[in-house]
């Protein structure tokens, strides 16, 4: 009767990884519990965890082939496109959002296009991503998810889904985007580890708040509908912050090194790992998060029925 915060399946947004081929459910050994689904398997699995209580869920593609300019991630019957309209004509109110990133699609692994001399190339990476996220509305996703952190692609999406009748399409962007230590097993489980270099010229730096809100006020400036903070429990300071100022949905990222490091202390019998995923989600949802993205969802929505 006093709680402060609660806690409800429908906060939650489940992330899965669509990769190519039929009948395919591979455990990633990074992230227990979480596998590599192909569209068939990846329906079965959704209906069963809708029956549980999830919601909605989050796409990445994991593609057979990959380019220098990732130009399949826009390709209309890609591996999302593809998952996408499977889950609609089944589950119609099932909420599917979209990752919106080259990083998957790109051979060198980086989240945008790169110069000769391999630096990331802003503007011309937007075309590719407004592209990415156009095929994915068509396929019939509710929310695209742009996490490549370029300048001015909220703006470029919104702009691309307008001009061809997409204007209800959401786009939730990765906001206030950390390059974090924390995505290591995501970019094992998604092959989108940079070849060389790293992410710091369009990922936040960990010691920064004031940019995170620049960050955001500019995604909600060009027309972000839900605005996000990843990682979750490290950055719980820039959720609340962001809750305070901004009063659009915010979602937070509760990434796969923040899950992975609970199911491996819980595999050493260090912890219990249903009380620590609760308290995990209760606090982000405590520091002012709408909307949870977390690998922990359908374990979390049956717990809580
Ligand atoms: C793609 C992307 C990443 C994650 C979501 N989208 C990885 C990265 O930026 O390297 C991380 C999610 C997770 O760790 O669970 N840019």
């Amino acid at each position: 009767m006093v709680a402060e915060t609660s806690l409800e399946p429908q906060k939650l947004m489940w992330p899965l990884f669509v990769v190519p081929g039929e009948k395919v459910r591979q455990e990633i050994s990074s992230l227990p519990g979480v596998f590599h689904l192909s569209v068939d398997t990846l329906v079965k699995e959704v209906q069963a965890a809708w029956d549980d209580g999830v919601r909605s869920v989050l796409l990445f593609g994991v593609p057979e082939t990959k380019d220098v300019k990732g130009v399949s991630a826009a390709d209309e019957n890609s591996l999302v496109a593809q998952a996408v309209r499977a889950l609609k004509k089944v589950l119609p109110d099932l909420i599917v959002a979209t990752d919106v990133c080259l990083c998957a699609y790109t051979t060198h692994g980086h989240c945008g296009v790169l110069s000769e001399q391999g630096d990331i190339l802003n503007d011309p990476s937007l075309e590719l991503l407004a592209n990415m996220a156009l095929a994915h509305a068509k396929a019939g996703a509710d929310i695209v998810a742009p996490s490549d952190m370029m300048d001015g692609r909220v703006a470029a999406i919104r702009q691309k889904l307008d001009e061809q009748d997409f204007s209800s399409t959401i786009i939730m962007s990765y906001a206030a985007k950390y390059a974090s230590s924390f995505y290591g097993p995501f970019r094992d489980a998604a092959h989108s580890a940079p070849s060389h270099g790293d992410r710091k010229s369009y990922q936040m730096h960990a010691a920064n708040a004031k940019e995170a809100m620049r960050e955001i006020e500019c995604d909600v400036q060009e027309g972000a509908d839900i605005v996000m903070v990843k990682p979750a429990l490290a950055y719980l300071d820039i959720i609340h912050r962001a809750r305070e100022r901004f009063d659009l949905p915010i979602a937070a990222y509760h990434v796969s090194g923040e899950y992975a490091m609970v199911k491996a202390a819980a595999a050493k019998g260090w912890i219990d790992e249903r009380a620590a995923m609760m308290e995990s989600l209760m606090a982000i949802r405590r520091a002012g998060a709408d909307i949870i993205i977390t690998y922990y969802a359908r374990e979390a929505a049956k717990q809580l029925a």
